[in-house]
């Protein structure tokens, strides 16, 4: 890979960003560096006190991302020790070990490490703890310099510094806040869609289901039972030429029947779970339906594309119970069934009669039912039927659950 200087920050920055342990353990080290000087104070037991508190200072730097607050803890303690103790300062002597280095830096690192990790009640007692301890120093220096100028600039240097640092880091959180919001948001959606998608599986499978089962009475049992009352007629028809024992012939004639009436429910019951025209389309399924009704319907289909299976059989059972309700509860004249496509390849269904009106959604009814069934699949249905009529019904469908 070409390494081009201008980018070498930007390099930095990204090594720093997957690397977040050596990075901080690394500027622990620079800081650390940045107090070598004080090495050369002597005693060498004076030395090594001033060296361990610089070293605790990097090396809660190296832990400000693992374990920020005891980090912090740590900076603020030896941090006011250094104001307190570190000036020659209150009429005494200051203590060599606890004066302040560039070290120190690891101060503002540390609150900015707060402001970004911990809430904000937190990082601002932080904020104010460090501009105590700024106030204590300068306090600190007033005693031992004289210069009210450099005073003043101590002051605005340390409390723009320490209020710089807290603002990085709170308004690192929030941008993380609102990064991490965002992924909420994008994996909620993205569960709303697995969800639409398994349901539409679902709905689809069960009408292919419900399809086989029909398919599965229509070729056995129903052309068993089709075989059974045609042996039985046969038997009817051979017995009532013959002379034969008493009783037979009705026993027969009765199997018959029987045979015919079962074949009949179970027609009735497959025609229930599936409508075999439904397989041709909407348009000869619903022109089936309505020829069997026992008043005047006008049907108009005009669809650009065949929906998905399990919608056209929520047309189809929708349009069954509607004209169901119009035949037995409004006293209509007549019927009318519009089917249209919509936008998107959806379909809607209108169900219109000019009866009585007053059709309402009850707790079991076959309203209700509807209303759920269009309900799977993300459909509205809406129920016109003011008192006196007329009544129309209508019921928007996707193209596909
Ligand atoms: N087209 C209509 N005109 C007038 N009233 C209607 C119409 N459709 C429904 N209703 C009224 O609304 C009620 C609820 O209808 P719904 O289809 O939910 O139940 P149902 O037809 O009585 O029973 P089911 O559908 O279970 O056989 C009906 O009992 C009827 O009083
Ligand atoms: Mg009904």
């Amino acid at each position: 890979m070409t390494a081009y200087p201008g980018r070498v920050p930007q390099q930095a920055y990204a090594w720093a960003r997957g690397h977040p342990v050596m990075a901080d353990g690394l500027l622990g080290l620079v800081l650390l560096a940045c107090s070598t000087d004080q090495l050369r104070i002597s005693p060498v037991t004076t030395a090594l006190a001033a060296a361990t508190v610089n070293a605790l200072l990097a090396l809660a730097v190296a832990l400000r991302r693992r374990a920020t607050v005891a980090a912090f803890g740590m900076v603020a303690v030896l941090g006011l020790a250094q104001a307190v103790f570190g000036f020659r300062a209150y009429g005494g002597a200051a203590v060599p070990a606890l004066q302040p280095t560039m070290t120190d830096a690891a101060i503002v690192v540390l609150l900015a490490a707060l402001a970004a990790r911990r809430p904000r009640r937190e990082s601002l007692a932080g904020l104010a703890l460090c501009l105590v301890g700024s106030g204590i120093a300068i306090y600190g220096w007033a005693f031992a310099r004289s210069s009210a100028g450099l005073l003043l600039l101590a002051v605005v240097a340390l409390s723009a510094t320490f209020t710089a640092a807290w603002v990085l880091g709170d308004s690192a959180a929030l941008r993380r806040a609102r990064y991490l919001s965002l992924e909420e948001r994008l994996a909620s959606a993205e569960r709303t869609a697995d969800l639409a998608r398994t349901r539409a599986q679902a709905v689809e499978e069960s009408a292919a289901r419900l399809r086989r089962i029909e398919r599965d009475l229509h070729d056995g049992a129903q052309v068993r039972l089709t075989a059974l009352a045609m042996t039985l007629g046969e038997i009817k028809e051979t017995v009532s030429g013959q002379a034969a024992p008493a009783g037979v012939l009705a026993l027969a004639s009765q199997a018959h029947q029987t045979a015919k009436d079962t074949l009949a429910e179970l027609r009735d019951l497959a025609r229930g779970i599936h409508p075999p025209a439904l397989d041709r389309g909407l348009d000869p399924a619903l022109h089936a339906l309505t020829e069997t009704s026992g008043m005047p319907v006008s049907l108009d289909i005009v669809i650009a594309a065949r929906p998905s299976p399990a919608i056209e059989a929520i047309v189809y059972f929708s349009a069954a119970e509607l004209l169901a309700n119009a035949t037995k509860h409004a006293g209509a004249s007549r019927v009318t069934i519009t089917v249209r496509s919509t936008g998107q390849g959806g379909v809607r269904l209108t169900v219109a009669d000019d009866g009585a009106g007053g059709a309402l959604v009850t707790d079991g009814g076959g309203l209700a039912g509807l209303r759920e069934r269009v309900g799977t699949v993300d459909g509205h249905m809406c129920i016109d039927s003011p008192a006196g009529g007329p009544t129309i019904v209508t019921i928007d469908l996707p193209g596909h659950a």
